[in-house]
């Protein structure tokens, strides 16, 4: 799929607050920093569109970006960075647990895990939580520019393995680096998929 126009849409700091309408949405997710707002500009083709920053805990709503009129791609607040209050980390857990369970226009959830590092505790607790709630979702590996390319498929092998002591079936992956562009193809069609076949269905 092409992506002729993305726009955006607003930032709700509850699910109530969302976009009423009810097309198709693609929410990004993950710890803070993994590079979630980066992945969304790299797929638009757009450095300005989600908000980027060195230091985690960037951003803070629910951003909705609409793609091509049709769709949304969804950026998320991190999870799991520890230098906030407890107040905001509660706040932000249930945005973001609301959201996942209430938006019924959520068509799958990109989860997203930086490929250097082995699979971590949050991360894997925050996967067994969405195929206990029955999210569909796929993971996606950010950063790969960082390193060589055999490196990234052992440490993409050791992920899998790891989730395969727990689940029969595994989620689709993606591979990706936004420094290099890298997985846009391959995601989008995996969007445009889905949004055929909701479409057909
Ligand atoms: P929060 O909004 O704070 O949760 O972070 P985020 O997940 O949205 O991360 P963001 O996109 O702001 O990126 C965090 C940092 O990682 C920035 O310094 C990015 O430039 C960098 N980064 C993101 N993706 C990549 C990538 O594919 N390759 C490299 N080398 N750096 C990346
Ligand atoms: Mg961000």
């Amino acid at each position: 799929m092409e992506i002729k126009t993305a726009e955006y849409v607003i930032s709700s700091p509850t699910v109530g607050m969302c976009p009423k309408d009810t097309k198709p949405e693609y929410a990004f997710i993950g710890r803070s920093n993994v590079g979630k707002s980066s992945l969304i500009n790299m797929l638009t083709g757009n450095r300005k569109l989600a908000k980027t920053s060195a230091t985690p805990g960037k951003t803070m709503l629910i951003n909705h970006f609409i793609i091509n009129k049709e769709w949304y791609l969804v950026d998320l607040p991190g999870y799991g960075f520890a230098k906030r209050s407890k107040k905001d980390l509660q706040r932000l857990e249930q945005m973001i647990n609301g959201y996942i369970l209430q938006r019924e226009q959520l068509a799958n959830v990109f989860l997203l895990v930086d490929v250097r590092l082995e699979a971590q505790k949050i991360d894997l607790e925050f996967i067994q939580w969405l195929g206990v709630s029955g999210i569909p979702f796929a993971i996606v590996f950010t950063k790969a520019d960082k390193l060589s390319t055999g490196k990234v498929t052992q440490q993409v092998a050791a992920y899998k393995q790891v989730l395969s002591a727990t689940w029969e079936e595994l989620p689709p992956m993606f591979v990706t680096s936004a420094e290099k562009k890298q997985g846009k193809d391959e995601l989008l069609d995996y969007v445009e998929q889905i949004n055929r076949s909701l479409k057909d269905g």
